[in-house]
Parts: C-alpha cells; structure tokens; sequence
C-alpha cells in the first residue's frame, strides 16, 4: 500500500479532513475544524503570534490521515502543539499514523524543540510508544480530559 504525506492544500482537502475528524474525532473537533481549516494559520515566518502546518496521508488520491502543530505566543517558545491527529478506522494499526507522526514532527523541530500533545487516554499508549513522556506544564486552557505529553524533537 503506497502511502503519500504531503502538505494539507485548504481549499482542495478541507471537505475530506472535516469528516476524516468528525469519524475519528468526534463533532466538537469537527466544528471547530471547519473554522480551521478554511483559515489555515501560516508558517512562523509569515507570523510571530500563531501558527501551524498540516499534513495529510493520502492512499489511491484518498485522504485517510491527517496530522498537524500549532503554536501561538501564549505557548512556551521551545514547544509546538500537535493536534487534528487522526487515521480513518479501516487504516488504523499499520504504521499511517506513525509516519504521520514523525513527519509532523520533523516539521516542527525547524522551529521547536519540543512538542506538547494533549492525548486522550485512549492514544496514550501511541503516544507513550512514540517518545513522548507525561509532564505536569500547566498549559493554558487544557482540553479537560485529556492528558499533557511531552517530547525532545
Ligand atoms: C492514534 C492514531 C492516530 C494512531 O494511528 P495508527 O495509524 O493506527 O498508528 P500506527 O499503526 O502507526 O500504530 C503504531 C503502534 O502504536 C500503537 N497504537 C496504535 N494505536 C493505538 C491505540 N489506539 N492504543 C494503543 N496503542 C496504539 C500500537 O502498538 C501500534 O503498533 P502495532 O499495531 O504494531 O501494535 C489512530 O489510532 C486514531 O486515529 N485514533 C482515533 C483518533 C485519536 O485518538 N487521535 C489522537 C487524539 S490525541
């Protein structure tokens, strides 16, 4: 199975990504990915308050992955946010979302250290698989439920 990562195009890939995450996300994310991704925010260079980078995996021209970073002024310098993290259910479990991982990953190191997820307890265990390690940073407005991980890039 060929996979490609590639860079989330707004006006081409929005309408698959929005139900990519309200299938795996559910439909809080959804609304807000709606916002999101008609607006996406931009690269560090273009803006030193927010910013962020989205990739997608695509399979037979098929967006079945989707990953991205975030940061924005009133997070710590050294760290990124990982979020829209999430892999169709009938992909899941062969390596798409690690390879979505690190791609995301190598993206943000150009310009962060570290990243923060906020991981739910069901993906813990991934992320724990994948390098990150709990921490008790207080970030701002934490997404209640959800448990703060932490990686050097
Ligand atoms: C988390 C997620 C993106 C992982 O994607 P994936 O393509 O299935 O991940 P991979 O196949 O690369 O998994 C690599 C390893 O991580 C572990 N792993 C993957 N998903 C896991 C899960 N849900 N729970 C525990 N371990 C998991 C497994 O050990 C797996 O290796 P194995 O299949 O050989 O045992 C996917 O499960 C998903 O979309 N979940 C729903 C949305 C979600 O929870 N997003 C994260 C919110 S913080």
């Amino acid at each position: 199975m060929a996979v490609e990562i590639r860079d989330f195009l707004p006006h081409r890939d929005s309408p698959a990504c929005e139900l990519l995450v309200s299938r795996t996300l559910g439909p809080h994310d959804a609304v807000m990915a709606v916002e999101n991704f008609s607006e996406p925010l931009g690269l560090p260079e273009w803006s030193a308050e927010v910013a962020e980078h989205i990739l997608v995996a695509e399979v037979g021209g098929r967006i079945i992955g989707i990953c991205g970073w975030w940061h924005e002024h009133r997070l710590p310098k050294w760290a990124a946010c990982l979020y829209w993290f999430a892999v169709d259910p009938v992909y899941q479990r062969r390596g798409i979302g690690s390879q979505l991982l690190q791609a995301t990953e190598a993206s943000a190191v150009k310009w962060f250290p570290s990243m923060f997820v906020e991981s739910t307890p069901d993906a813990a265990d991934f992320y724990l698989k994948q390098g990150y390690t709990r921490t008790d940073y207080r970030l701002m407005q934490p997404f209640p439920g959800t448990i703060l991980l932490v990686k050097q890039l």
